[in-house]
């Protein structure tokens, strides 16, 4: 395998470089990322191999990419750049369509080309179980076979790329699969998300805003374990487990209320109750998300591994043991977006 992966310098890029970097079979990654506010070089700077190389660019440079697959003959694509926050694309759009669907557009062109010239890549595009809209609290998890329904600007993005993957399979018989997961938690995540901001906020004594009635449900799952499976669908998509084409879910088998999860960090952090804070809930949102994984299960032999509690209070320590990581972060861009956000 010589990789390229998009959007390495964020939060699963990151981790995913990192199993590629001992993965026997990868005798290449290059991390093509352009480092926007949520992508950031040090996610990455210790990783030190031969075979790792980073990228300064944009998946929109269809030039760029053309000649790097072209150049560094690439066989593979794990394809993660993307705007990844729902709350941004309630904001603003304009760069959800942008890189989400005309950057998915660039790599799926460039694909074509090479495939013209004699060389085919497989692309494994990663995808959000927010495509399939959301859940009553009776409803049955998420499978492969549920109709696509994105309520949010960013869900909409997301499935529209999901859409041109299956185009561009059925009219030029690309190879690719399509991973859908559910929330991802773990090292690393940009303190947008819900998990680190009400860590990070937790420890400093800020308060924690929870939407609405805080009641909203997500099924999540460690980015390691999203990563492996990122991997295993690779792995079947060579062996002709997966086809072409094939939807792929994966989720981590644990709901959890958002207040619930902010009890728990407040209970784990040694924080207040007092700095809950209920504030206005978010426009269109999703009740619930929740995956079935069984055909992951079945098909690639892949299963969730770590569990919650391991999970959430491994990231909890990370976080504590990495200021360094944090400071640098959330400087700049990340404090103007909080006030705006807060009104602070
Ligand atoms: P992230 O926001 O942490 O990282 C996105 C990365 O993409 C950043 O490094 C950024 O610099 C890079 N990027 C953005 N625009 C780019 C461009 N035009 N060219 C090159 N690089 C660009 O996101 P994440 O949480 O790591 O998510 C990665 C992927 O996984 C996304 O496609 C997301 O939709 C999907 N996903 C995320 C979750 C989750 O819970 N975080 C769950 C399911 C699926
Ligand atoms: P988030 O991490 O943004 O992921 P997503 O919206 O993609 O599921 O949010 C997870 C849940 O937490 C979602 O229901 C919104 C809620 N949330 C809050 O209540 N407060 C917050 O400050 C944030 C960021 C999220």
């Amino acid at each position: 395998m010589r990789a390229i992966v998009t959007g390495g310098c964020g939060f699963i890029g990151s981790h995913l470089i990192r199993k590629l970097v001992d993965y026997d079979d990868c005798e290449l990654i290059i991390n093509l990322d352009l480092l926007t506010y949520s992508g950031h070089y040090e996610n990455c700077d210790d990783v030190i191999s031969e075979k790792y190389l980073f990228e300064y660019g944009s998946i929109n440079d269809k030039n760029l990419f053309l000649e790097l697959l072209k150049t560094k003959n690439i066989t593979t694509i794990f394809h993660l750049a993307a705007e990844s926050h729902v709350d941004r694309s309630i904001n603003s759009i304009e760069p959800f369509i942008s890189t989400n669907i005309d950057g998915t557009r660039c790599i799926l062109e460039a694909i074509v080309e090479r495939k013209k010239e004699g060389q085919i890549i497989d692309l494994i595009h990663i995808s959000t179980d927010e495509v399939y809209g959301s859940l009553e609290k009776e409803d049955l998890p998420f499978t492969e076979l549920c109709s696509v329904k994105p309520r949010n600007p960013y869900a909409a993005t997301k499935a529209a790329s999901d859409h041109l993957v299956l185009a561009f399979v059925n009219t030029y018989d690309i190879s690719a699969v399509i991973t859908r997961c559910s929330n991802n938690y773990g090292p690393r995540q940009f303190p947008e998300k819900l998990i680190p901001l009400m860590i990070l906020n937790a420890m400093e004594g800020k308060f924690l805003p929870i939407y609405g009635d805080g009641k909203q449900v997500r099924d999540w799952i460690h980015v390691s374990d999203h990563v492996n499976g990122i991997i295993a669908s690779y792995e079947g998509l060579k062996k002709k487990v997966l086809s072409s084409g094939e939807i792929i879910n994966f989720g981590g088998d644990t709901e959890k209320e958002n207040i619930e999860i902010v009890n728990k960090i407040i209970d784990i952090v040694g924080a207040s109750l007092s700095q809950i804070k209920y504030v206005e809930d978010r426009l269109g949102h999703d009740r619930r998300y929740a995956m079935n994984s069984l055909k992951a299960k079945e098909k690639l032999g892949w299963e969730p591994i770590i569990s919650w509690e391991e999970g959430l209070k491994n990231t909890i320590r990370w976080y504590l043991d990495n200021e360094k990581w944090v400071d640098s972060i959330t400087s700049g861009e990340y404090r103007n977006w909080i006030k705006k956000q807060y009104k602070l």
